[in-house]
């Protein structure tokens, strides 16, 4: 079955009506052991080859591991492939799931730019000597699909919100849709600053998420309101310079977010939510976050 959403006048169901799915508990980081900027696929990157510090980077990658470990998650680190510098963004080459089953299964990337192609395979072997069954989407039919990046697990619901326009594409998310037998949200994606959908949304829980609205057509942004009891809106500012939106609130109540939001902040602690604040200032000059610097797993 294949259900996918792109206006509101299609939306049939409740949230609360849809399969719970179990949250899940361990996360895989890549060590940022050959990050560097090293070529400009997106905006944030312009300016920015040769310009990342290790050190600084490999301080702030270890805060957040830690900041993991602290909230109880089961962190894994792998090193990172030399000529691969953005496999550190483990959020991208696939979207893992668990099943009614139970069976832990991942959908692999097809990346958009051939310079991250290589690093689908790493995660791939990683992910299937972990036990993941991975599913592959035909590259003949899709252009490109980048994981986490466009797809995001409704807090504990077999739902879907996917992004398309810039790094996955419509097509790719119908795909999706069938291959899980899950609903998709698909959200169209304008503004090239925020080219995948875990730019512009976070979903904090069940009920409340994280957006910049002008990332999305009219569209999207109406089926977000629809579907969540709280819409936070991130300012422009905080959006596009500190990557707020890539916050991540892996347990429903605490937030990890890059250093300085406060306006974001606020609102967020307003709503009931923990604040934990990281520095990710060398990952910021890649286009990526505290969200992308992760994979979720079960
Ligand atoms: N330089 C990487 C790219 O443009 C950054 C990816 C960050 N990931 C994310 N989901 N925002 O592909």
């Amino acid at each position: 079955m294949k259900k996918i959403y792109t206006k509101t006048e299609q939306l049939d169901f409740a949230i609360e009506d849809l399969p719970a799915m179990p949250a899940p508990s361990k996360i895989l980081m890549v060590k940022p052991t050959h990050y560097d900027v090293e070529y400009v696929i997106n905006p944030h990157m312009t300016n920015q080859i040769g310009e990342v510090d290790s050190i600084q980077a490999l301080n702030e990658w270890n805060y957040l591991l830690d900041g993991y470990r602290e909230l109880g998650f089961d962190v894994e680190a792998i090193p990172g492939e030399k000529g691969l510098p953005d496999m550190v963004f483990c959020a991208n080459q696939s979207l893992p799931f668990i099943d009614e089953n139970g069976t832990k299964k991942a959908v692999m990337s097809i990346m958009h730019t051939e310079q991250r192609a290589g690093e689908v395979a790493h995660i791939e072997k990683w992910l299937k000597s972990r036990g993941y069954e991975t599913l592959r989407l035909n590259p003949d039919e899709i252009d490109s699909f980048e994981g986490m990046g466009d797809s995001l697990w409704h807090f504990k619901r077999r739902l879907l919100w996917g992004g398309y326009g810039f790094r996955s594409s419509l097509k790719a998310q119908e795909r999706v849709s069938e291959l899980l037998d899950t609903p998709v949200v698909a959200l169209e994606l304008i503004d090239d600053r925020f080219y995948h959908l875990d730019t512009c949304m976070c979903v904090l829980n069940e009920k409340n998420a994280l957006i910049y609205p002008d990332a999305f057509s009219d569209d999207g942004c109406e089926m977000i309101y629809k579907l969540f009891d709280n819409v936070i809106e991130a300012t422009a500012y905080e959006a596009e310079k500190l990557f707020a939106v890539n916050a991540t609130c892996p347990d429903g109540k605490n937030v990890l977010i890059q250093q300085g939001c406060t306006d974001v902040n606020k609102k967020l602690r307003d709503s009931g939510f923990s604040v934990h604040e990281y520095s990710t200032y060398e990952f910021l000059k890649s286009g990526g976050s505290v969200f992308c610097m992760k994979l979720m797993l079960w």
